[in-house]
C-alpha cells in the first residue's frame, strides 16, 4: 500500500546553525510521538551532511531540493546525485515549479535528473502543477498530464514505483491561497488515473501523491482526509518545528 508522507521543503531558508537547530527540534518532537506518516525534510545542500549527523533516520528522512543532470565533471556550482547520496540523504525534490520557472528546467533535464537520482538510490519527490493562467483557462489537467508524460513516463513500471509525486498548483505556493480539498482531490484522482492508464492499477494505487501549496496545520487534516491525497509537501510551514509538527499530526 502507498505511504502517507509529510515532507518539508525548506527552499533557500536557514543558515547552517539555524537549519541544524530546526532539524533537531523536529527530530525531538518526533521522538515523543508515533507519527502516522513518514516524515521527511528536504534542506539546502550545504546542510545535508551536518543534519544527517543530528537526526534519527528511523524517525525523520532527509532529502535535497535538487540535483544536477550530470553525474560529475566540469559543471561549476552544480551538486550531483552521488554527492547528495554520499551525505546520507535518501530523497531529492525534482521539478519544483521554482526550478522550472526561475532556472529553466525542462522535462528533458528532469528525465536526466530522475535517472541519476534513481541510479544513486535517491527517492525523487517529483513536482507537477499548473500556473494560475492554466487553472483559469481550464487547461490544468492537460498541463499536469504533459508534465507527467514528459518527465516520468519513460520509466519502467518498477522504476516509476520508486517515485513520490507532489501536486503543487503554482498559484497556491507561498500565496496563502490553498487549493480547496476538493480541487486537490480532483487533480490527485486525475493523476492517479493517468498513472493507471500508463502503468496499471497496482502501480497507480501504490503511488504516494502529496499536495503542496500553502498547506498548514489548519487546513492539512481536511486535505489529507481526501482519498487520493497521501500527504503534503510543505514550504513556509516547515520552517518552524511547531507548525510542521502540526501538519504531521493532521494524520
Ligand atoms: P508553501 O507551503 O510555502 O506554499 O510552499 C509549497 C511548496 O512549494 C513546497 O514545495
Amino acid at each position: 500500500m502507498r505511504k502517507n508522507i509529510v515532507a518539508g521543503n525548506w527552499k533557500m531558508n536557514t543558515t547552517l546553525p539555524e537549519g541544524i537547530k530546526l532539524a533537531e527540534e523536529v527530530n525531538a518532537a518526533l521522538k515523543g510521538f508515533s507519527a502516522k506518516c513518514d516524515v521527511v525534510i528536504c534542506v539546502p545542500f550545504t546542510h545535508l551532511a551536518s543534519i544527517n549527523n543530528v537526526i534519527d533516520k528511523e524517525l525523520l528522512g532527509l532529502g535535497a531540493e535538487n540535483c544536477a543532470n550530470h553525474v560529475k565533471g566540469a559543471y561549476t556550482g552544480e551538486v550531483s546525485a552521488p554527492m547528495v547520496a554520499s551525505t546520507g540523504a535518501t530523497y531529492v525534490i525534482l521539478g519544483h515549479s521554482e526550478r522550472r520557472q526561475y532556472y529553466g528546467e525542462t522535462s528533458e533535464t528532469l528525465r536526466e535528473k530522475v535517472r541519476l537520482a534513481l541510479d544513486n538510490n535517491l527517492t525523487p519527490i517529483f513536482c507537477v502543477g499548473e500556473v494560475l493562467e492554466e487553472r483559469e483557462n481550464g487547461s490544468y489537467f492537460e498541463v499536469v498530464k504533459c508534465q507527467l508524460e514528459e518527465g516520468l513516463f519513460n520509466l519502467s513500471a518498477e522504476e516509476f514505483g520508486k517515485i513520490i509525486l507532489a501536486y503543487e498548483p503554482v498559484w497556491a505556493i507561498g500565496t496563502g491561497k490553498t487549493a480547496t480539498d476538493d480541487q486537490a482531490q480532483e487533480m490527485h484522482a486525475f493523476i492517479r488515473k493517468t498513472i493507471e492508464e500508463k502503468y496499471g492499477k497496482e502501480v497507480a494505487e501504490n503511488t504516494s501523491i502529496l499536495y503542496g501549496g500553502s498547506c498548514k496545520p489548519s487546513n492539512a487534516a481536511a486535505l489529507f482526509a481526501k482519498p487520493d491525497v497521501d500527504g503534503g509537501l510543505i514550504g513556509g510551514a516547515a520552517l518552524e518545528a511547531e507548525s510542521f509538527m502540526g501538519i504531521v499530526k493532521a494524520f
